[in-house]
């Protein structure tokens, strides 16, 4: 049996920001773009999903109309106010749905840790899930926490079973990589932020580079999917966050 949606409280906005700054009307775009990717790849009213950096829970609010009772979501964050807001709006309405705080240092959603991504590890058991995502979130982490993030990845995914994951990914083709208005500066070897005044925002990666460390984790690349950001793409492409890249990564089978 699906759970009841009707009177489930809508996201709070006011609560903490999700990377919309004033354009609120790409939202629905966003909403409907990352459940049709999940239905893409996998979703079924039985998964059992893991949200990597899950906001103010769109995502949850949206997989509630999906999931059944054999179905199941957990979704992470590192804002205390966000979660604490899912565990009093969402979870008493939302039997099968959790959500948990990490205590991870972040420049823009979480200054005041001084946890870093790469030393927490994810409070879940070894294949736990058998799908997971990450929409947004890895424009945010630094290198370290990225590859480390991908190794718990691969440790709580069930073999052969896939993780969307939204990327800044810079190819050969981007002379001059831009978001907007604003160009992306090579601060490390394969490293680029386009928000120089401020450390930890808005990082892109060497496609090359993700695909090492996706590797590195004991993952493989099962599809991906050009975003609408590079200069040369005219269409939506996957458009998960302001048209990012997607990977579709899967533990190798153990
Ligand atoms: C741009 S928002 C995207 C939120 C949501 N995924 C969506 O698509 O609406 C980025 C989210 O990642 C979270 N975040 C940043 N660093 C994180 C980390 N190391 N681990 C988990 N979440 C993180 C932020 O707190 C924020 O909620």
């Amino acid at each position: 049996m699906r759970p009841s949606v009707e009177g489930l409280p809508e996201p709070d906005l006011s609560v903490h920001p999700i990377g919309l700054g004033r354009n609120e009307q790409g939202l629905a775009g966003r909403r409907r773009n990352q459940i049709a990717l999940l239905e893409r790849f996998g979703l079924r009213s039985t998964s059992r999903l893991l949200e990597i950096g899950c906001g103010i829970g769109w995502l949850a609010f949206d997989l509630a109309a999906h999931l059944d009772d054999a179905g199941s979501y957990v979704g992470f964050d590192v804002s205390p106010e966000a979660i604490e807001w899912l565990r009093e709006n969402l979870a008493p309405r939302l039997a099968n749905f959790r959500f948990d705080l990490v205590d991870v240092q972040n420049p823009r959603y979480r200054p005041k840790s001084t946890r870093r991504a790469d030393e927490v590890a994810f409070p879940y058991s070894d294949g736990q899930f058998d799908l997971a995502c990450a929409f947004g979130v890895f424009m945010h982490v630094e290198r370290d926490g990225i590859a480390h993030y991908l190794r718990e990845i691969a440790r709580v995914l069930e073999p052969g079973c896939p993780a969307l994951l939204s990327f800044m990914a810079v190819t050969p083709n981007d002379i001059e990589p831009r978001n907007g208005q604003r160009a992306y500066v090579a601060i490390a070897p394969g490293v680029y932020r386009n928000r120089p005044d401020r450390e930890g925002w808005s990082l892109a990666y060497d496609d090359a580079l993700i695909r090492t460390m996706i590797a590195d984790a004991g993952l493989a690349v099962v599809a991906f999917e050009e975003g609408a950001w590079h200069g040369h793409r005219r269409d939506a492409g996957s458009e998960t966050v302001p048209g990012a890249d997607l990977y579709v990564v899967s533990p190798e089978h153990r």
